[in-house]
């Protein structure tokens, strides 16, 4: 075939080649066909010398146009293979930061516990001090050390829950206040006593919207060397109106405990009635003499509160088992 013909029918075949070309690898293959050394541009290159020296001219210049259109398709085809190799790279590497984060729940502490930590911060704040004793107690410390009489009904089986521990197991119970820590605390320090102590207490009552067997009191203890009924009064009553509102109106009402004399209870005005907050009372010099404390000498006063009680006159709950059933849709109400 002339050099012309040939090089005319590379031209038309070679540009279908280089498109069908759809890796680096085919592209480099039909490369080395169309214009490497063995191809018909190589071969035509060769025969140029043999050529009739007046065609010369116009077949090196055919030769080297389509040698160049050859090139310029197959460069053109190299850039679009590279981008798409590149393309499909990156996109093999790519992370998808299209999803969703997976949030994290940011828990809070139990609204009972959030009311332990409010009474608490109000007494802390007038210099009291917080400690925690133990919740199975003995029957001494519960009961005896706090003034409360053999006889006592609340010493029995249908009000406070006994351990059972075998044989010399008597007396030992779940503690029915937090009262037995005025008896433990004394005995473990000297006056003068400001404390406040949290903590689970224990009845033999049925659940039901105002009793559950379990629940949470605060205690306090004042003892100092001149400690008067006045300073119970204003003590409480400036606690009442941090934990209610500033315009809380509060009255104590005779009471009887046999570890306070005179005992009574605080009832506070709110939200258009008055309700039972806690009891209190100076502390009875018989207890002092129980603990080693010398009622010549000191005076105090003591009181106890009911959490679960403090938390529905707060927030307003009805039935005391919404706090207790750990249901989110009430729990998530006091985050
Ligand atoms: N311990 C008493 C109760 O549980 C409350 C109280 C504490 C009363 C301290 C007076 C002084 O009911």
């Amino acid at each position: 075939m002339d050099i012309r013909e040939e090089l005319q029918a590379l031209s038309e075949s070679a540009p279908a080649r280089i498109a069908a070309a759809s890796t680096m690898e085919e592209l480099a293959a039909a490369e080395s066909d169309i214009t490497g050394k063995k191809s018909p541009v190589a071969a035509a290159r060769r025969m140029l010398g043999k050529i009739d020296p007046d065609q010369r001219r116009e077949v090196g210049i055919l030769i080297k146009r389509v040698a160049v259109s050859l090139q310029r398709d197959i460069d053109a085809r190299r850039s679009v293979l590279l981008l798409a190799e590149e393309t499909a790279d990156l996109a093999a590497d790519a992370i998808d930061i299209t999803l969703p984060g997976r949030g994290q729940t940011v828990g809070t502490h139990h609204i009972i516990q959030q009311v332990v930590d409010e009474i608490i911060d109000i007494f802390v704040a007038l210099g009291f001090t917080v400690a925690r004793g133990p919740e199975v107690e003995t029957s001494f410390y519960n009961f005896t050390a706090l003034n409360i009489p053999d006889t006592h009904p609340s010493r029995l089986e249908t009000d406070t829950l006994y351990v059972d521990y075998g044989d010399d197991d008597e007396g030992v119970l779940l503690r029915t206040h937090t009262s037995p820590m005025q008896a433990r605390y004394m005995e473990q320090n000297d006056p003068p006593v400001y404390v406040v102590v949290p903590g689970k207490v224990f009845r033999s009552d049925p659940l039901d919207p105002t009793h559950s067997p379990v629940f949470h009191q605060v205690e306090g203890l004042a003892v100092d060397t001149d400690i008067t009924f006045g300073d119970l009064k204003g003590t409480l009553e400036m606690f009442a109106k941090q934990f209610l509102g500033k315009d809380t109106e509060v009255k104590f009402i005779p009471h009887y405990f046999p570890f306070t004399e005179p005992s009574a209870e605080m009832h506070a005005y709110s939200n258009g009635r008055w309700l039972e907050l806690l009891g209190c009372g100076m502390v009875n010099p018989a207890v002092f003499e129980n603990v080693g404390y010398d009622p010549s000498v000191v005076t105090g006063f003591a009181f106890g509160m009911g959490v679960e009680r403090l938390a529905m006159v707060r927030h307003g709950v009805t039935d005391l088992r919404y706090l207790l059933e750990n249901d989110f849709r009430v729990l998530r109400q006091f985050v």
